[in-house]
Formats: C-alpha cells, structure tokens, sequence
C-alpha cells in the first residue's frame, strides 16, 4: 500500500488524480489535503465520498503544525503538490496569496516532507516530493520552438513567478539535501470539473447562456491543449519511475489559437445543442497585461524515458469535455452559486 499525501485535491486537475488513482489502484491511499479557496469543490469528489482509501482534510498547505501531524499520523510515502492559486488574472490583481501559498506553502511541505523522511544515511526508502508545475515558468515562444527542460525559466506574470519560485525552491531541496524530488510542467489542461473562470468552461456556461464570449486582444495567442487525464496519467508515471532531481515537460502536442477555441466551442454547441448560438457571441476585449504570445512544448523526454505520450487529440478531448458540461450543467450551477459547499458536511476529515 502506498500513501500519497495529495494537495490541492478538490481543485480540478487535483480532483482528476484523486479519481484516476482510486480508480486505476487497489493498493493506494489518498491524504487529500485542501484548503477549499473558491476554486476547490468537494462535489469533484462526490465518487470516493464513500471510499475508506480517500481521506480528507481541509487545511492549509502552510500550515506547519497540520502538515507535521499529517505525515506522522499517515506515514506518507509521496508528496504530489497541486495546491495553489492558479488563475493568471487574479495575480495581476493580488500578487501576494500567490507568493504565500505558491512559494510558501511549497516550501512548508517540503521542509516537512524532510523531517518526516530524512535517515542519518540519507532518505527513507521509496519516497518522493513531486511539484505540479506550469509551461508557463519558461515565458513566451515566437511563431517557432518549443520549451524543452533545458529552456532557462523567465515567467513574466505573478502566477507563473510564483510558481518559477516555487520550482528553484524544490530544486534547492534536491541540490542541497538530496531529497528525492521530481517536477512536471504541463501545458493547459482542459476536461471535467474545470472552474469556470478558465477559458474552456467558461466558453460552455456563457454560451449555454446566452452571454458574450470575451476574447482578449486579436484572440490570436496560442496554448497547447492537454486532456486533463493525459496530465494524471504523466504526474502517475513521473512519481513511480521518473529519475529523481529530473523535470519533465508534458504537452498535449495540440495547439490552438485562442479563437480557433472559441469557435470551435460555438460550432458543437451550435450544431449539437442550441443553433442560436453563434460567433455573434464573441466580444473581443482589452488585452490581459503581459500577455504570453505562445506556449509549446515539445515532451519527448518524458515519452523516451517513460513511454508516456498525450492519447487524447483535441479533436476527441474537446467533444468529451463539452458534452460532460452538457450532462453536468447542476455541477456548474453549483459551483457558480457556490451550493457546492454542502458536499463538505459528508466527507471524511482528520
Ligand atoms: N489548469 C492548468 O491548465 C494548469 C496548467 C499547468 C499547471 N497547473 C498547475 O496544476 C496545479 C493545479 O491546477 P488547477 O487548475 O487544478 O487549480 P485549481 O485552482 O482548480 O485548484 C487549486 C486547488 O488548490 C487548493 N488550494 C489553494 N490554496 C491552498 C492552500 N493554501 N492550501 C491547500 N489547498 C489550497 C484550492 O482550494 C483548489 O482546490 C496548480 O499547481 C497549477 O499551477 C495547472
């Protein structure tokens, strides 16, 4: 049996691994600590409300004291870090929750994870801290190239400096205590229980509703898109067999244009659900501050290492996502209106 001691797990792409894990292992135990900031929902995890191998606990990532007692409690064999702020824009507007909990509660967990597992001789066995982190830390690509591993960091927002941080602070362990550490940096995710403040989800409510699609600057910016149980699968392989003190890039090999999203989301709807909607819809606005032109990436090292590779092409993944919105649509009331809180009362907690 191992134990993961998951952070961040009510949150989307976290909520995703919890549900993969449980799924995929018989012999896997989840701590899901999560602090439940707006963008954490417990009704992600309505599946495994009832599963004695899910255990969570709501809870600060900096808090020492919880931290401490959760390793000693649970004899935590990996650290899989998904806490943090993470929407761009909200940095813009308040910079310093995303130094707190991203950099901060980054290094609470891994001066905690080293006093639970350092031996006089070195580590305890099988263990491994791995830091859920961005392609955003490389900052921006032209028209051509891809980041590779080996791609110096230069973030330009608050939300990818703080995670840049968070990434030499994780490295520092690994250079100076030899912990046993590994980092990934993905590409946009996109999938089920997404909050819809991000792109894609937020496309579906506002076109199921009526509302204008903004799209920012001349929506020509381009991200590469990765099905959110492409990247639970990647993070699994990367903890159990990655090389420890290693990066490693995941990328969807799927990139888009910010319009060539929007309208894509227009045409399912429009043909599938509602032939109201149209491009009519889309309202182009101000351009974000700083906004990154391009992000690509090219995974070939986890793919040579570890035979991982992104099984779901756009294509397929965007239908699959737009039509679990469509059978969800009390979920996104829910997390709109922020019913979702009554989930709380039945999970399990420390
Ligand atoms: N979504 C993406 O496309 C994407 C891409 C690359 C990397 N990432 C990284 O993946 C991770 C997960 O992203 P996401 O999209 O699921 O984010 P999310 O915002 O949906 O979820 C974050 C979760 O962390 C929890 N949290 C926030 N502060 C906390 C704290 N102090 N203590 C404990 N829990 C806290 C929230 O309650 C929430 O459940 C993040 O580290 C993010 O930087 C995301």
């Amino acid at each position: 049996m191992k134990t993961y001691l998951v952070t961040g797990g009510a949150g989307f792409i976290g909520s995703n691994f919890v549900l993969y894990m449980l799924k995929k292992y018989n012999d896997v135990k989840i701590v899901n600590l999560d602090k439940l900031t707006y963008a954490g929902n417990l009704e992600n995890l309505k599946d495994v409300q009832e599963n004695p191998k899910h255990i969570f606990v709501q809870g600060d990532i900096c808090d020492k004291e919880l931290v401490t007692e959760l390793f000693d409690k649970y004899d935590i064999d990996y650290v899989v870090n998904f806490a943090a702020e993470s929407h761009v824009d909200r940095s813009i507007k308040e910079p310093e929750i995303f130094a707190s909990t991203n950099v901060l509660g980054t290094v609470n967990l891994l001066n905690c994870a080293k006093n639970a597992w350092e031996r006089e001789n070195g580590w305890k066995d099988g263990v491994r801290y791995h830091q859920v982190s961005t392609d955003e830390v490389y900052g921006s690509l032209g028209d051509t190239g891809y980041f590779m591993e080996t791609t110096p960091l230069d973030p330009h927002s608050p939300y990818s400096s703080s995670k840049a941080g968070a990434d030499f602070m994780v490295k520092a362990y690994f250079d100076t205590f030899n912990m046993p550490v590994t980092i990934t940096r993905c590409s946009n995710n996109y999938g089920p229980y997404h909050f819809p403040e991000k792109l894609i989800p937020l496309l579906i409510n506002n076109c199921l509703n009526h509302k204008d699609l903004p799209v920012y600057g001349d929506g020509l910016n381009i991200r590469d898109w990765l099905y959110v149980e492409d990247h639970c699968k990647a993070i699994d392989m990367v903890v159990r067999d990655g090389r420890v003190g290693e990066v490693y890039n995941v990328g969807g090999h799927n990139e888009r244009t910010n319009i060539q999203i929007v309208k894509t989301v227009i045409k399912h709807i429009h043909d599938n659900v509602d032939e109201t909607v149209t491009e009519d819809l889309i309202k182009y606005v101000e351009d974000r501050k700083g906004h990154d032109r391009r992000y690509g990436i090219a995974p070939d090292k986890i793919k040579e290492e570890l035979g991982w590779y992104p099984e779901t092409t756009f294509e397929v993944g965007i239908v699959k996502t737009i039509e679990w919105y469509l059978e969800n649509r009390q979920w996104m009331e829910n997390v709109t209106s922020g019913e979702y809180q009554k989930y709380y009362e039945k999970m399990y907690t420390v």
